[in-house]
């Protein structure tokens, strides 16, 4: 395993082509995903070994990509802990009672390792059945995690979050405080059952100034990355150009750039750090010659970084047709 393609590349190892896997590889792209999924809730199906196993297998099966990445959620660890949500189908995640004060803080739960048994149980399944293919395990960084808790559900302009950040910086430290340790928990239960990698999606931190990112987020990414030793760390965040910088500093060891970052310029602005991305998800949709195109491109930018993984520059939609992602990873092995 330790030669294992993705691990190299994360190492800034030489390999003959860069590595592939596509975030949301799993999931409603594939007809053996709906077709499992049919009539069992999205977290109900995260609590089930069995379903973990064989969802997170679908697309290593379908399109040979190098890594696998669990099948879970964000909020995940956040449910296990005792915290009231859902995720609505279409919508995402909804949570009943949202936090606004510090009462609100104190009284959300912390997570106990044995609450998230299942995971490393599906964890301990899929070792078995990967072989050389490394997993990803993953978690929600405190920002993004906050901004599900803060709104209630999806937002565009996270406003009740930036409001809670501004005008009530100690209730806000308190609430990112109390998710590093939540997150922390969760991914050190993946590291200890064995998965080669982790990726901290801080999704939406993109939201953010610099200056702001680095005096209300920064510190609590950091002390999850810190408490995560031995295994290579990804931290991936949407329309992040600007924070690039401040996100390497919060301790990844491949940061993970969206589609509107070139990956030379994302190389220029992180010297040292290996990249992921970064192919627009919506490439997907134009004529082969186009997907080929822009992937040869974003191979060609991705040799100025001392490794580079393939990716999209965020997840897979829904509509996207199977067969393109296969072809893609073909793309990429033979390049
Ligand atoms: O990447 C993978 O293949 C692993 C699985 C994975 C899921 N969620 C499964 C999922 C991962 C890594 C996530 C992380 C996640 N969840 C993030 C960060 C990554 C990102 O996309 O930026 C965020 C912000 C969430 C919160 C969330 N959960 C959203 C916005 C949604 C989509 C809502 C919808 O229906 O469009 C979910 C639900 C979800 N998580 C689905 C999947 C496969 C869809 C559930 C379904 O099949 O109905």
């Amino acid at each position: 395993m330790t030669d294992n393609l993705l691990l190299r590349a994360a190492r800034g190892q030489a390999v003959p082509h860069p590595p592939v896997w596509f975030m949301r590889q799993a999931g409603r792209s594939l007809p053996e995903y709906r077709a499992v999924r049919a009539g069992i809730g999205m977290l109900e199906s995260c609590r089930r070994p069995d379903l973990v196993c064989e969802i997170t297998l679908q697309p290593v099966r379908r399109h040979n990509v190098d890594a696998a990445i669990l099948f879970s959620d964000i909020v995940v660890p956040l449910q296990a802990a005792g915290v009231d949500l859902d995720i609505v189908a279409g919508t995402g995640p909804v949570v009943a009672s949202p936090v606004a004060t510090m009462a609100d803080v104190d009284s959300l739960p912390t997570l106990d390792p044995q609450a998230v048994g299942f995971v490393a149980e599906s964890i301990r399944l899929l070792l078995a059945e990967l072989g050389e293919t490394a997993l990803i395990g993953f978690a929600g960084a405190p920002f993004t995690l906050a901004s599900y808790l803060v709104e209630g559900g999806p937002s565009r302009h996270h406003v009740k979050t930036k409001a809670l950040m501004y005008g009530a910086p100690d209730v806000w430290h308190a609430l990112c405080a109390r998710l590093a340790d939540i997150t922390l928990t969760f991914l050190q239960v993946q590291a200890d059952a064995g998965v080669h990698a982790v990726q901290l999606f801080d999704s939406w931190a993109g939201a953010l100034s610099e200056a702001d990112y680095r005096r209300f987020v920064l510190p609590h990414s950091r002390r999850v990355l810190d408490g995560i030793a031995g295994i290579p760390k990804i931290h991936f965040g949407v329309g992040t150009g600007e924070l690039l910088p401040a996100m390497a500093e919060a301790g990844a060891d491949v940061v993970g750039v969206d589609w509107r970052t070139p990956l030379d310029v994302a190389a220029a602005r992180v010297p040292g750090k290996v990249l992921q991305g970064n192919l627009d998800p919506c490439v997907l949709f134009a004529p082969w010659e186009v997907v080929e195109q822009e992937a040869l491109r974003v191979i060609a930018e991705g040799r100025k970084a001392p490794g580079h993984i393939f990716n999209l520059g965020h997840g897979v939609m829904p509509e996207t047709d199977p067969d393109v992602l296969t072809r893609l990873v073909s793309l990429i092995h033979a390049s």
